[in-house]
């Protein structure tokens, strides 16, 4: 079998079309994501135009593969998790009422350039900023301006580095100064479902089991989930596949293997979950508020261990 024999597609592809093998249908199904990938000798590739894009079959087993990281790849992945963790935490204590956004963003930017890394966010598909600070309704994505952050406020500061190719993300909302009761619960609701998802990410659970637990916790706090958006892999890359939701039923999705690192970042708002995008910016459609929390997990073979602090 010669290259051309395989290919690699998006899973609404990959299901969709009718020349599929049995092989590359079970690997679709096995996922779970947006750009899920399929990998499958096909009869009809070379005459294909719709469904697949070709590939080299040793490219399509590096995609999967790249799900599991190799030892080297964890240690460089964890050492840019601590680095990463030391700069949010740096982040966090710089938030004061008054400041504008702008201003925190810069602050981040410059201890980025000292630390001798880089903002992976800043130019991502034409993202502006190394940081995303997403204050009250904002529900991810917001971009830095000169909006003055106030008492009572809460923002929460996303953060991605890399160096030489190894990436880590993660992210936590807090409270400017003294914080309403129900945002506190929000906040609180928010890591609880973070905590409860990372006890869930073992090996032979599956990512369903993930989203299951933090949509019952969310829920049964009378909070929403958002849809829109989801946590995800990484490591050699910001956005790795598959996605991780933060819903939907157990049992369901790719079963976790040591040597998986994902991030669980659960987006959680007040009110309704739908959300309302301008560009970048994401916010709640009702204007209630939203918070989110992220860490990086490392599946390991007893369970798991948490790459980044907060
Ligand atoms: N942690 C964010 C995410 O996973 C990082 C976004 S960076 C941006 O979506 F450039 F896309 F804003
Ligand atoms: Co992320």
């Amino acid at each position: 079998m010669g290259y051309s024999d395989f290919c690699v597609g998006k899973s609404s592809e990959v299901t969709a079309c009718p020349e599929l093998v049995e092989g590359a249908l079970d690997y679709s199904k096995s996922f779970d994501g947006y750009n899920t990938v399929g990998l499958g000798p096909c009869p009809r590739l070379a005459s294909c135009e719709i469904l697949y894009r070709k590939n080299k079959p040793e490219k399509a087993m590096e995609k999967i593969m790249g799900m599991i990281k190799t030892q080297k790849q964890i240690i460089e992945i964890s050492k840019m998790a601590e680095l990463i963790s030391q700069l949010l935490q740096k982040s966090l204590s710089w938030v004061s009422p008054g400041m504008s956004t702008f201003d925190l963003d810069a602050m981040i930017e410059a201890e980025i350039d000292r630390m001798g890394v880089i903002g992976s966010c800043k130019g991502y598909e034409g993202f502006p900023s190394v940081s995303c600070l997403s204050v009250n309704d904002q529900v991810t994505h917001g971009i830095p301006d000169d909006t003055l952050l106030k008492e009572g406020d809460i923002i929460d500061i996303d953060l991605v580095i890399e160096r030489n190719g190894y990436f880590a993300d993660c992210s936590k909302t807090i409270g400017v100064g003294k914080i309403s009761k129900e945002a506190s619960r929000l906040v609180s609701v928010t890591e609880e479902c973070l905590s409860r998802g990372i006890k869930a990410a073992i090996p032979g659970n599956t990512l369903g089991d993930i989203g299951f637990t933090i949509q019952s916790h969310a829920e049964s706090n009378r909070f929403s989930v958002v849809r829109d958006y989801t946590g995800h892999f990484i490591g050699l890359d910001m956005h790795e596949d598959p996605m991780v939701k933060n819903y939907g039923p157990p049992h369901k999705g790719l079963e976790l293997k040591p040597g998986m690192i994902f991030c669980i970042e659960p987006m959680i708002n007040q009110g309704w979950r739908s959300v309302t995008t301008r560009g970048w910016d994401a916010r709640t459609r009702d204007g209630k508020l939203s918070s989110r929390c992220e860490h990086m997990v490392l599946i390991t073979k007893t369970g798991n261990k948490v790459l980044t602090s907060h």
